[in-house]
């Protein structure tokens, strides 16, 4: 079935529902039929069970799972650590990115040039569902650019220092996938979640168990904004999203 809306879900973010595993080109895939709120939506767990480090996440066959089960629209869920003071359970909407990644496959099209368009690299419609969601659950949504590090360790300080003129947020699994839906024409747009003040910015060391726990008490609220941001969101896609392959190739 076309038209639907899949959630990708990252460090403890989870939805109920049945599993199905979905063959792809780049490895299996288990997909769950999940509800949010009145809603039936897809939903893949970026990590897995295992917990796969953000290097090792076959993003291409995420992408590609979703949409072969019948997704043209999809909302990813990523935590990020705030370079600009934003606080700690706080939510951020990115508008554009940076990536400092190394080792990640970010197309499909390895065999021929095909170059999508990237000016507005996250899907207006979406982002507006997920602003509108933000402030209809009584916040205020942040939004700018989200940078993306390769990991799998944290960046030191020089390093916030530097991507901190290039962006907001720091995060490790946002990219590749907004491209790689890109190239699928799906819509893309991602509901950040702060977890902590980048390295350097706050006091001591940082550690997984900070994001964790902080991710852990926004889970709810997570939820509830996404499953707002799915009533929000149009029936029909208005978006270039779409047409994303259109003059993208020779
Ligand atoms: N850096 C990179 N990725 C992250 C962070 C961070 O501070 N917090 C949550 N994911």
């Amino acid at each position: 079935m076309s038209g639907q809306i899949a959630v990708i879900g990252g460090v403890s973010f989870d939805l109920p529902g049945e599993d199905f595993e979905l063959e792809t080109p780049f490895g299996q895939v288990m997909v769950r039929r999940a509800r949010l709120g009145s809603r039936e939506v897809l939903f893949v767990s970026r990590h897995g069970q295992n917990h796969l480090p953000p290097h090792r996440v076959e993003y291409r066959a995420i992408l590609w799972a979703v949409s072969q089960a019948g997704a043209d629209r999809v909302i990813s869920v990523n935590t990020v650590g705030s370079m600009a003071h934003h606080p700690p359970g706080s939510f951020f909407i990115p508008l554009d990115f940076v990536e400092f990644t190394r080792s990640r496959k970010n197309t499909f099209y390895e065999d021929r040039a095909v170059h999508v368009d990237l000016s507005q690299p996250y899907c207006p419609q979406v982002r507006l569902a997920l602003a509108g969601a933000l402030r209809s659950a009584g916040m205020e949504p942040f939004e700018g650019v989200y940078v993306c590090t390769e990991g799998p360790h944290l960046e030191s300080p020089a390093q916030i220092r530097m991507m901190s003129q290039f962006g907001e947020v720091v995060g490790m699994t946002g990219y590749p996938e907004v491209v790689l839906a890109r190239e699928l024409e799906l819509c893309y747009a991602s509901l950040c979640i702060v977890t902590n003040p980048a390295c350097g910015l706050g006091q001591g060391a940082l550690s997984l168990a900070e994001v964790v726990i902080n991710m852990q008490r926004s889970l709810e609220m997570a939820r509830d904004v996404l499953a707002r941001a799915v009533e929000l969101l149009p029936k029909e896609r208005h978006c270039d999203c779409r047409k994303a392959l259109e003059g993208a190739g020779l």
